[in-house]
C-alpha cells in the first residue's frame, strides 16, 4: 500500500460509471466490483502490476492465488491448456454463475496471478454489472473477495468502502449480493470434480449434472498439521469477526437449548435463528441477530457475512452462533462458520442421526422409510402418531371438542366431521394444527429418546408447519411428478379421482421443498430406482 487514493463510488445502473469502470480496469486501476456471491477486488488478471495492486491492497499472502472471471465462454480458451469436458458441461449447466473451475493455466495467465500454480480458477458472474464491466474493460478480470485479508468478504457497496476506502480507485455499487458467499470452487483437473471451497453449486447439484463429485475433505475439518491444502485459501483464518465464535452444531432445538444455556452474559452477541429470537432474547436485549429461519439456507448464506461484520461495530466480546445443518444448499454457510470458528464447534447432535423426510402424498416417504426400518432405523410416522393420540389422548380431544363443538362426542372423535370442517377453512386447519402439532412432537421426541436406534426417521407430511423439522440433523423431501403420486393415491388408499386430485392440489408444489429441505430425491415412478437412491443416501449420510 503507498499513499491513500481518493477512491470513487460508481453506480452500477449508469453506463457512464460503467465505462469510467472498464477505463480505470484497462488502464490497471484496481475496481471493486459487484458479483451475485460477494463483491471482488478487480484488475487485469493479464498485467503483473495491476494485479500486485490486488495484494497490496487487500494485504493478502502472495501465494493465494485469484480468481479470473469472464464474460464468455470463448475468452476461457486462451487462458488454459485444457477446458475438459466436464468442465464444459458444468460450465454448460451452471454459468454464468456461482460457480469457479480449477484447470490447467496457459502461459498467458502470469504467475503473480496464479500465485505459481500451473492451475487457474476461472468464474463467469451471473451479475449484470460484474459482465458489463467485464466487457468494457475487455480484459479477464482476476478479483478475489473484497475485503481486507482475514475479514469477512463483503456483500454490500458500503461493507466495501469500509474495507477499500483509500486503497483503490473506485467501488462500483451494484446492491446487496443475492448469495452471499463466494463461488464453489471445483478443481476438474481430475476425473471426478472436486470441491475446494463449497458454495451455492452443491455437491449435489453437481453430481446431478455430471454424474459424480466429490468434497475434498478438508473442507470440513481444516487442515492437520504439514498438510498441503488443494486450495491456498484452505489455510488460512477467514471470515473471522474480532470476537471469538463459539458455534453451536446439531438440530436446531438442541442447538438452541445449548446456546440459551450459556448465553446471558453482558458482553455477549448472538447469531440465530428467527425462531429462536424470543428465547434468546429474554436472555439477551443487544446484539441478537438472525440468521433466517433454521431451513432458509438461502437466507443464511445471504445475511452471514453482513452479520458477522456487524458484530464487528458492536462490543460484544464472543459470539454464540447456532449453526445451520451442513448439507445441500447448507454447506457454504457452515464451512464458513467453522473457519470462523477455527473448526471448533460445540456439538449438540443427540448420539443419533434424526432424519426428517416428507413430499407429497404418495411421493414415496414410506419407501424411503421402510428401506432405513431395514438398516435398523426407527421410523416414526407423524399421522399414525397422530391418530393415536386422537383415540388415546384424552387431554388433545378435550381442545379439539372445545375448539371445534360436536366434533367429540363422549371421548370419540368424528374424524370425518373434523376433517369436513377443517378441509375447507384455512383458519381452522391452523388452530388444529396448533393444537396437534406440539403434542405430537412431544410424543415423537420421547420414542426417539427411548430407542436405542442410532437412527430415527421420522415422516412427516407437515414437516416445517408442525416445527419437527426442528428435531432433526438433516432433512429430506421426496419429489414425485404429480401423475405418479395421483396413481399411487388412486391404487393404494380409498378415494375417488376427484378427492385425490382435491388431495394433491391442496399440498405444496416442488418449488417449496426445494426451499425448504437440505436433500431432495427424486422418485420417477420405478421402485427400484428410488430404493436404489435411499440406498445411496443413506451410505453417504447415515455412516
Ligand atoms: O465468489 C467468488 O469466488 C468471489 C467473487 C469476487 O468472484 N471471489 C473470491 O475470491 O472469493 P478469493 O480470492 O477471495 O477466493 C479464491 C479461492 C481461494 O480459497 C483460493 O485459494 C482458491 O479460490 N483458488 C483460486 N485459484 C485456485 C487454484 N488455481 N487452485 C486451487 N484453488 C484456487
Ligand atoms: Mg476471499
Amino acid at each position: 500500500m503507498k499513499e491513500a487514493c481518493e477512491t470513487l463510488l460508481l453506480h452500477g445502473g449508469a453506463k457512464r460509471d460503467i465505462a469510467k469502470a472498464g477505463r480505470l480496469l484497462a488502464a490497471g486501476e484496481v475496481v471493486a466490483v459487484p458479483t451475485e456471491t460477494v463483491y471482488g477486488l478487480a484488475a487485469n488478471a493479464l498485467d503483473e502490476q495491476a494485479v500486485l495492486r490486488i495484494f497490496e491492497a487487500k494485504g493478502r499472502p502472495q501465494d493465494n492465488p485469484l480468481i479470473v472471471h469472464v464474460s464468455a465462454l470463448e475468452q476461457i480458451d486462451p487462458l488454459v491448456t485444457e477446458f475438459p469436458a466436464v468442465a464444459r458441461a458444468l460450465a454448460r449447466r451452471f454459468w454464468p454463475g456461482p460457480m469457479t473451475l480449477v484447470m490447467k493455466k496457459s502461459p498467458r495467465i502470469p504467475d503473480r496471478t496464479s500465485a505459481g500454480l500451473d492451475t487457474v480458477g476461472i468464474r463467469m458472474p451471473a451479475h449484470p454489472v460484474a459482465r458489463a464491466i467485464i466487457d468494457a474493460a475487455g480484459v479477464p478480470l482476476a478479483a478475489p473477495s473484497a475485503n481486507i485479508s482475514g475479514k469477512p468478504s463483503p456483500t454490500t457497496a458500503a461493507d466495501v468502502m469500509d474495507d477499500m476506502a483509500g486503497r483503490v480507485a473506485a467501488v462500483v455499487d451494484g446492491g446487496p449480493c443475492a448469495v452471499g458467499v463466494e463461488s464453489t470452487v471445483i478443481d476438474v483437473t481430475g476425473g471426478v470434480p472436486r470441491i475446494l471451497r463449497p458454495g451455492a453449486i452443491t455437491e449435489e447439484m453437481i453430481a446431478a449434472a455430471v454424474g459424480s463429485a466429490a468434497t475434498d475433505p478438508a473442507v470440513n475439518r481444516g487442515l492437520a498439521a504439514g498438510e498441503k491444502p488443494k486450495a491456498p485459501g484452505m489455510k488460512y483464518r477467514h471470515y473471522a469477526p474480532k470476537a471469538p465464535i463459539v458455534l453451536f452444531e446439531g438440530p436446531p432445538e438442541a442447538t438452541l437449548r445449548a446456546l440459551t444455556e450459556q448465553a446471558g452474559q453482558p458482553w455477549d452477541g448472538v447469531l440465530c435463528f428467527e425462531e429462536s429470537l424470543p428465547a434468546v432474547r429474554q436472555l439477551c436485549s443487544r446484539r441478537v441477530y438472525s440468521l433466517g429461519y433454521s431451513w432458509d439456507h438461502e437466507a443464511h448464506s445471504r445475511r452471514l457475512f453482513a452479520l458477522l461484520r456487524q458484530f464487528d461495530r458492536t462490543r460484544a466480546k464472543r459470539i454464540l452462533a447456532q449453526c445451520p445443518r451442513p448439507f445441500g444448499a447448507g454447506a457454504g454457510t457452515v464451512n464458513r462458520l467453522r473457519k470462523a470458528a477455527g473448526f471448533q464447534s460445540v456439538d449438540c447432535r443427540g448420539g443419533k442421526t434424526v432424519i426428517g423426510v416428507t413430499g407429497r402424498s404418495g411421493s414415496g416417504k414410506s419407501v424411503f422409510s421402510a428401506i432405513l426400518a431395514e438398516k435398523g432405523a426407527l421410523v416414526l410416522d407423524a399421522d399414525a402418531i397422530y391418530r393415536e393420540l386422537v383415540t388415546n389422548d384424552s387431554e388433545m380431544l378435550a381442545a379439539i371438542g372445545s375448539r371445534f363443538p360436536g366434533v367429540v362426542r363422549s371421548g370419540v372423535l368424528d374424524r370425518r366431521a373434523l376433517g369436513a370442517l377443517v378441509f375447507s377453512d384455512a383458519q381452522a386447519r391452523l388452530d388444529l394444527n396448533a393444537i396437534t402439532h406440539g403434542r405430537v412432537g412431544a410424543v415423537i421426541q420421547e420414542r426417539i429418546a427411548d430407542s436405542d436406534a442410532p437412527l430415527a426417521v421420522l415422516d412427516v407430511p407437515l414437516l416445517f408447519e408442525s416445527g419437527i423439522d426442528r428435531l432433526c440433523d438433516v432433512t429430506l423431501a421426496v419429489l414425485v411428478p404429480r401423475e405418479v403420486s395421483r396413481k399411487r393415491i388412486l391404487s393404494r388408499d380409498d378415494v375417488t379421482p376427484e378427492q385425490a386430485e382435491a388431495r394433491l392440489a391442496a399440498q405444496p408444489d416442488d418449488e417449496y421443498y426445494r426451499k425448504h429441505c437440505d436433500l431432495l430425491l427424486q422418485n420417477l415412478g420405478s421402485r427400484a430406482d428410488l430404493e436404489g437412491q435411499t440406498r445411496m443416501f443413506f451410505e453417504k449420510y447415515c455412516k
